[in-house]
């Protein structure tokens, strides 16, 4: 009955939808169980690349069926966009292989206003969102306000409910934000269109997926965000409204626990952020440049969602050791080590420094990391280009001194290495 779990390690982007898509070859299902269209999962397969915001990643392998679980916050505009490109291009997005939970919730133009409002109203101390209403559908969650996906299948109520909830948050936009209000009918007639075209596609989710679990097929669970944005255990308040560590695969799908075999968790080879918030290791100048790429390459380090510069630093072992931690891995991928080929030496943060002392591990979670210093461990570089890598000898040994010190510093083992963003470009570890 396996379920196995892929979650990002990092502060996003790790190349989840690039390691889902690889394990997807082998998985029935494949679930996303957190966030909403903040995340933007690339998938490279030869000359196409897909960038998937609401459909897990295995949409691209026909003999799997792809889960939209209760943990998410649906945009229906930006999903039923999705599924016409995704259709556009090929891709099978009928019913019988797109389910989505009824039990999800609703992002509306109201939550789109606030989100804005927000962070405008935050000035110099903003989280920096991605501005697609995330935090604000949670709050309706949370307040128990909100709009589940299941209020669509009677399209009568529905159209009364989203004209109460626009109104509603109405007065918040114009009483305390001072902005337009917007036209409640107007979004409830677009909404009910949005139910007509969505509602062959809700379905519950956790029945089909436990007893699909019971009969002994596969799942794979494909986190968005990472370890670090999580509502609870990341880098507080600069993190998302969800839970992307591996216990969020549970709530947001409604599965037990007794299903999880492989707790998957991603790393890129350095440490990359997008939005504010601390980053111990994070880098400027030429290295930094490195990292990044200059945006001629698909892979660069430019938001797949906004499009923003993402910020990058040296990996912290210290943060990958407590996601480690946090949601129980059983192994790691590393993605990107081919974007280090060329920088020589190499740093990765072993420990922290403050007042003078050197700790390992964070004494209270990651939310208060501006206080210290990272302690590094030099490494050898290499300047051999290694997306051609396959296997574990074609790798040069500064390559795979460096797979072994994350290995040896996290205690768990890396059994895959992303050497580039296409399905092949992959060297397995047995
Ligand atoms: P996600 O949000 O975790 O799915 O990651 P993103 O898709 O936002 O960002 C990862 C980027 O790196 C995408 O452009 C991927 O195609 C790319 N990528 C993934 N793995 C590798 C790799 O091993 N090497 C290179 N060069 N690019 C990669
Ligand atoms: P994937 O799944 C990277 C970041 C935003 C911001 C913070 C809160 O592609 O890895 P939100 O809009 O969620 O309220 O923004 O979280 N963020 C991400 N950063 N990758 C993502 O998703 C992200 N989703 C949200 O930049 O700092
Ligand atoms: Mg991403």
């Amino acid at each position: 009955m396996p379920l196995d779990i892929v979650i990002g390690t990092q502060w996003g982007d790790e190349g989840k939808g690039r390691v889902v898509d690889l394990l997807a070859g082998s998985a029935d299902f494949v679930a996303r169980y957190n966030g909403g269209d903040n995340a933007g999962h690339t998938v490279t397969v030869g000359d196409r690349i897909f960038k998937l915001h609401l459909v897990p990643s295995g949409i691209l392998h026909p003999h799997s069926v792809a889960v939209i679980g209760n943990g998410l916050v649906v945009n229906p505009a930006v999903l039923l966009e999705e599924l016409e490109t995704l259709n556009n291009a090929g891709v099978d997005v009928s019913p019988d292989r797109l389910r989505l939970s009824y039990a999800a919730h609703l992002i509306t133009p109201a939550h789109l206003a606030l989100d804005r409002a927000q962070e405008l109203a935050r000035g110099k101390s903003n989280i920096g969102t991605t501005l697609r209403g995330i935090g604000p559908a949670y709050v309706s969650k949370a307040s128990r306000q909100g709009l589940r996906m299941e209020a669509m299948l009677d399209v009568d109520t529905f159209a009364d409910a989203i004209r109460a909830h626009i109104e509603d948050a109405n007065r918040m936009l114009t009483g305390i934000f001072h902005v337009e209000p917007l036209d409640a009918r107007a979004v409830a007639n677009q909404f009910v269109d949005y139910a007509r075209r969505l509602t062959p596609y809700i379905a519950d989710v956790a029945a089909v997926l436990s007893d699909a679990l019971a009969a002994g097929r596969r799942v794979l669970a494909e986190g968005a965000q990472g370890t670090l944005l999580d509502l609870d255990h990341g880098t507080y308040p600069f993190v998302t409204s969800s839970s992307p560590v591996a216990g969020g695969a549970l709530i947001g799908l409604g599965l037990g626990i007794g299903f999880v075999e492989r707790v998957i968790g991603v790393t890129k080879a350095f440490q990359t952020r997008v939005g504010s918030g601390p980053f111990p290791t994070e880098l400027d100048g030429e290295t930094a440049l490195h990292l990044r790429g200059s945006g001629s390459q698909p892979w660069d380090e430019y938001g797949t969602t906004t499009g923003r510069p993402r910020r990058v630093g040296w990996l912290d072992l210290v943060l990958l050791r407590y996601a480690v931690r946090v949601n129980g891995l059983t192994e790691l991928v590393v993605s990107k080590l081919d974007i280090l080929s060329g920088l020589d030496p190499l740093f990765v943060c072993s420990a922290y420094r403050m007042d003078g002392k050197t700790i390992p591990d964070l004494p209270f979670g990651p939310g208060n990391l501006a206080r210290f210093e990272p302690v590094y461990t030099q490494l050898p570089g290499w300047r051999e280009d290694i997306q051609s890598a396959r296997r574990w000898e074609d790798l040069p040994a500064a390559a795979r001194s460096y797979i072994l010190t994350i290995e040896e510093q996290c205690g768990v083992p890396v059994r895959l290495i992303s050497v580039g963003p296409e399905r092949d470009q992959i060297v397995v570890i047995d």
